[in-house]
């Protein structure tokens, strides 16, 4: 098959065509048109609908289902891990036992006993002093970028992110429209005299969002020394931080990166949390941890948008906690996601021609790779989904100025057997767009 030439979504629909999903696609895009043909109204949708785009991404995401496909596109977890018997009986045990309780509606601020396990863990693991008061449990912590865009941003209002930063939040958040500024980052963080100028020359900053430990996209976790210039930047210009911490516990080398909120004395680091990545992410369970004067508002925020996270989903979590060793699940993780990203380093190292730099990673789930300026990822990924290899080109990451010659890798979802071949067929397609990228040679005279 050659794609070459091709725009990335339409050598993505056929790659998707060939999962046969595509005709229930196509057969229910006609159906709309004919429906709007039969003269039914045209939806008049807000305003904000006409920025927002549905990503490449959801549909790479798509082709990567085809058992065919090597994909380092998405950042799920291992499922193999998942304790799915040990949830099967929690969850027969908590039905049968409170059943009434677990099936009934319950408060928005969560389930009181996960919110205790949540703030005991937060406070051994992470040395931060939190009551379970001040924690909300959220319906992943997709959610609580989607409550913090609520509570924070009006139109036109200035996020400050690291470069480039979390898909899923320029997601939640450009919901609301606001105007981002990338910080300039480099391998220690955001560059502390680029903070302090965007927080001095910035009007209407209303927050400062950051993935501190092993972010996705680059799988780069900020120094101590930084984590204390942001804090007291912070406090100096009144700003309040978003720290998005899905992977710190997901550490594979030294000791644990130690956490924002915990430096913090002004209350003004508002922690995201989740299971997502040390328990499942299907449960989805996640949390604010947050100074009252915050929390309380993100519940009032909640309660409008769903009432609460799922009751049962809560209490099962809950119980499996105190019946079973979470940290012990969680040393497990660590073990096979290092192994895998051991794979994938020394598969980059040995494959990648010379101009291929790339992320190590202490810890997470991805790594992120530099192309020599020449090269676009997304012509890059075209070639790769010949080879069957998915990945998701870098310039989405970035909310104002992609830099396309970028790209993110995941290594947790894949034994490493698959990971070193998916690494050479990338390699090969590298090497391919680089004799395309190559200048034409001289015709040589006789
Ligand atoms: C940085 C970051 N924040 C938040 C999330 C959302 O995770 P969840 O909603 O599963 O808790 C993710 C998911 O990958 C993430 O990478």
């Amino acid at each position: 098959m050659h794609l070459e030439g091709l725009t990335l979504s339409f050598a993505v629909c056929i790659l998707y065509q060939r999962q046969e999903l595509f005709r229930t696609r196509t057969h229910l895009k006609s159906k709309i048109i004919t429906q709007g043909r039969n003269g039914t109204v045209e939806p008049r949708f807000a305003s904000r609908m006409g920025i927002l785009r549905a990503s490449d991404i959801r549909e790479i995401l798509k082709v990567t289902q085809n058992p065919e496909i090597i994909s380092f596109a998405g950042g799920l977890p291992a499922p193999e891990l998942f304790p799915a018997s040990a949830i099967a009986e929690r969850a027969a045990e908590v039905l049968a036992s409170q059943g009434t309780v677990a099936l009934q509606y319950s408060p928005t601020e969560g389930f009181f006993a996960l919110r205790q396990i949540i703030a005991e863990r937060m406070n051994t693991i992470w040395h931060t002093q939190l009551m379970p008061e001040e924690i909300l449990v959220t319906t992943g912590s997709q959610q609580g970028l989607d409550l913090t865009g609520k509570l924070f941003l009006d139109e036109g209002d200035v996020v400050l992110c690291e470069s480039p930063t979390y898909l899923g939040a320029i997601m939640a958040f450009n919901v609301f429209k606001p105007h981002w500024v990338e910080v300039a980052t480099d391998d220690e963080g955001m560059e502390p005299e680029a903070l302090e100028d965007a927080l001095r020359t910035h009007e209407r900053i209303k927050l400062i969002y950051t993935v501190p430990n092993f972010q996705n996209p680059t799988g780069r976790t900020w120094s101590d020394q930084r984590r204390e210039r942001l804090v007291q930047l912070a406090a100096k210009y009144e700003v309040p931080v978003i720290e998005d911490n899905p992977y710190g516990e997901v550490c594979f080398e030294g000791t644990l990166p130690r956490a924002i909120q915990a430096m913090d004395s002004r209350g003004l680091v508002i922690c995201l949390g989740t299971f997502s990545k040390i328990f499942c992410p299907g449960l989805r369970l996640g949390w604010v941890a947050a100074n009252r004067r915050y929390l309380d508002k993100y519940v009032i925020l909640k309660q409008a948008g769903d009432l609460h996270t799922s009751t049962v989903d809560q209490m099962i979590a809950a119980s499996y906690m105190k019946t079973h060793d979470l940290e012990n699940d969680i040393q497990h993780k660590r073990d096979v996601y290092r192994k895998r990203r051991d794979a994938m380093l020394s598969a980059l190292e040995a494959e990648m021609p010379r101009g291929v730099s790339f992320t190590r990673p202490k810890g997470g789930l991805f790594l992120w790779v530099e192309l020599p300026t020449s090269l676009d990822a997304r012509q890059l990924l075209i070639r790769s989904l010949e080879q069957h290899v998915a990945f998701v080109p870098g310039e989405a990451f970035f909310p104002t100025s992609g830099r396309k010659n970028t790209l993110r890798l995941n290594y947790s979802n894949m034994p490493e057997a698959r990971i070193i071949e998916g690494v050479r067929r990338l390699a090969v397609a590298v090497r391919k767009e680089l004799e395309v990228g190559r200048p034409a040679q001289a015709p040589v005279s006789v």
